[in-house]
């Protein structure tokens, strides 16, 4: 793979069916830009619950958004959000957050918010050098690369889901983020049609990433298609 072959490659799936672990291994292998999109969502609920700003009321959330400058930089092979110049840490992946952040995330202005911004990672990578853009999140494959070139749609065992979390020691309700996120109304938490789909329930993380890194690397495909808008 060469820069001049750039390729974009999406991944899609619940909380904790291993998206994040599998990506960052392929940003390592293949020279990605890795970007998790579930941090943006999570780095604006923070701020907007730190605003005290109610989910309630899309205007004045739409309303609150305007004020927020947000940016991006680039860490080693991450991409990550900025508000007013500065990454977030682990208060985003607070109980407060992880109880809100599929709220927040159902409402259209915010979803509206981030499509550009996400969008203009794949420019970022090109940019930076990267030989592809890896993006994961709910609706990455569906709405926002749609013409990607490899779409990977993941899913696992809700117990396994669960245990998952648990090593990580974190409090998080995923049944019901993921009930949520799949029931809204605006870019659900869909398996994008001809997404490639990989049950991680029994799978390592390297027998995950090697599976898709062979999807990719017999490929033949060599040359960039442009996004559409
Ligand atoms: O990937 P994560 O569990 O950190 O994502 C947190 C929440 O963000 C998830 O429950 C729904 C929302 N999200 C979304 O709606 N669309 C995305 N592309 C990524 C995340």
């Amino acid at each position: 793979m060469t820069k001049d072959s750039f390729i974009i490659v999406t991944v899609d799936g619940g909380a904790a069916s291993g998206k994040s672990s599998t990506s960052k291994i392929l940003s390592e292998r293949l020279n990605l830009l890795y970007v998790n999109t579930g941090s943006h969502y999570r780095s604006l609920t923070w701020a907007l619950l730190q605003a005290g700003v109610s989910a309630e009321n899309e205007r004045v959330v739409a309303d609150y958004l305007k004020s927020i400058p947000i940016g991006r930089t680039v860490e080693g092979k991450e991409a990550r959000i900025t508000l007013e110049s500065h990454t977030l840490g682990n208060e985003i992946r607070s109980e407060a957050v992880n109880n809100a952040v599929s709220v927040f995330a159902a409402i259209p202005a915010v979803r509206q918010f981030l499509l550009t911004h996400q969008r203009s990672y794949q420019n970022l990578a090109r940019e930076a050098g990267f030989f592809g853009l890896i993006m994961e999140g709910r609706d990455i494959g569906s709405v926002i690369f749609p013409e990607a070139d490899f779409r990977f749609f993941m899913y696992a065992d809700e117990s396994e889901r669960a245990r998952r979390r648990l090593m990580e020691g974190q409090v998080d309700s995923i049944q019901k983020r993921d009930q949520m996120d799949k029931q809204r109304k605006t870019a659900p938490l869909t398996c994008p049609e001809g997404a490639i789909r990989i049950d991680t329930t029994q799978l390592s993380l390297d027998t995950v990433a090697d599976k898709m890194t062979k999807v990719i690397q017999s490929s033949k495909k060599s040359k960039p298609r442009s996004q559409k808008s």
